[in-house]
């Protein structure tokens, strides 16, 4: 039996799919690599001296799909597949909504097909209202949404549900992801953006590293303790590991639930900087600009549900997070292009 991750040689997918080889687990990874290096590859065999079936398709195409679950006997899928920048969703909205959900329609639809049915759906924190009371627990409202790519998530999370009531899945966990940051320990896999990063911590390591000025502080005039955002930053690690925890659950149980993954402790953009100067020794300069329109005070999670039921709970904290992070961006200063 074999677990299918979509996207697996993304961010969170490349890291889930290390803790599922080293579980012991057989693993198939489907990837376009719009997002990703076929790179990425070789580094989770290396991490994990083990091998796993790799296919390069788009998520799309129904054939593809399909010939996957014909091929391997592949018993839960983990959905991490999906277009994911937030401003050029609202620049482009019928090009996210339009892949995000045809990704998650035909994926569904091969996995009725095949009668495999446990799913693990890659959420986000986005999916709650913009005026819930922190700690958000998973029961905070939803909704409205700032953008495009988190209504995609928010749909795929009611699509999940609705098939999953209907008996076209036995078993769902939906997991709504804060901000994850950090890298393997080993230094082999990490964040790699396109482009100049939109997130904090990508933007971060790429000015210790030299290749970008300073850190832009996106407003200091917040109703937070330093005046700056404050959010949940979770070790990808830890990240990958509430997913195996997810497939446990999913297979004990015939149900659909969300859990928020997080630590539950917020900090602010100037004690991230301030934990990423002390981890790496680096200078991490940075001035102070206006507001990033859509941005909220503060968001981070209430996790204890993910503790009960899940039996999950991070381990690592900021300091470490900033560690491994730097040193991934160290050891590949270019990302995952030819060094
Ligand atoms: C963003 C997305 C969210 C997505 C998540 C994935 C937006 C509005 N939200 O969350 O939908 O699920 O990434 O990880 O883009 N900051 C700076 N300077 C920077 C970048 C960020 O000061 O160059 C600040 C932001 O104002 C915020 C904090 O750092 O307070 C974190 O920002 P970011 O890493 O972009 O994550 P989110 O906005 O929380």
């Amino acid at each position: 039996m074999a677990v299918l991750l979509t996207g697996g040689a993304g961010f969170i997918g490349s890291h889930t799919c290390v803790e599922l080889l080293a579980a012991g687990r057989d693993v198939v990874v489907a990837d376009n690599f719009s997002n990703s290096k076929p790179v990425v590859l070789d580094r989770i065999r290396k991490i994990s001296g083990r091998d796993f079936v790799f296919y390069e398709t788009d998520l799309r195409d129904a054939d593809g799909l399909r010939r996957i679950f014909a091929e391997n006997d592949i018993d839960a899928v983990i959905h991490f597949a999906g277009l994911k920048a937030v401003g050029e969703s609202v620049a482009k909205p019928l090009y996210y909504y339009s892949h995000n959900l045809t990704v998650t329609f035909e994926l569904c639809k091969a996995m009725r097909e095949a009668g495999c049915g446990v799913m693990v759906f890659s959420s986000s924190a986005t999916v709650y209202g913009q005026n819930g009371k922190m700690p958000l627990g998973e029961d905070s409202p939803l909704g409205p949404t700032t953008n495009p790519y988190g209504e995609t998530k928010l749909m795929q999370e009611r699509i999940i549900t609705d098939l999953q009531r209907a008996g076209e899945l036995r078993s769902a966990v939906l997991l709504r992801y804060f901000n994850p940051i950090g890298a393997h320990p080993s230094g082999l896999i990490g964040e790699d953006p396109n482009g100049i990063p939109n997130n904090l911590l990508p933007y971060i390591s790429q000015v210790a590293v030299g290749k970008l000025p300073y850190v832009k502080v996106y407003g200091n005039d917040y109703p937070t303790r330093d005046g700056t955002g404050v959010r949940d930053y979770i070790h990808v690690v830890d990240l990958a590991r509430a997913h195996l925890k997810a497939l446990d659950y999913a297979a004990r149980k015939s149900c659909v639930r969300a859990f928020n993954i997080g630590t539950g402790t917020g900090y602010s953009v100037l004690d991230v900087i301030k934990a990423f100067r002390d981890a790496s020794g680096k200078k991490v300069p940075y001035r102070t600009v206006h507001r990033r329109p859509g941005d909220v005070a503060e968001c981070y999670a209430d996790p204890s549900l993910a503790a009960h039921e899940l039996r999950w709970k991070a381990e690592y904290g900021l300091s470490r997070m900033c560690e491994d992070a730097y040193r991934w961006q160290s050891m590949n200063p270019r990302g995952y292009e030819e060094q």
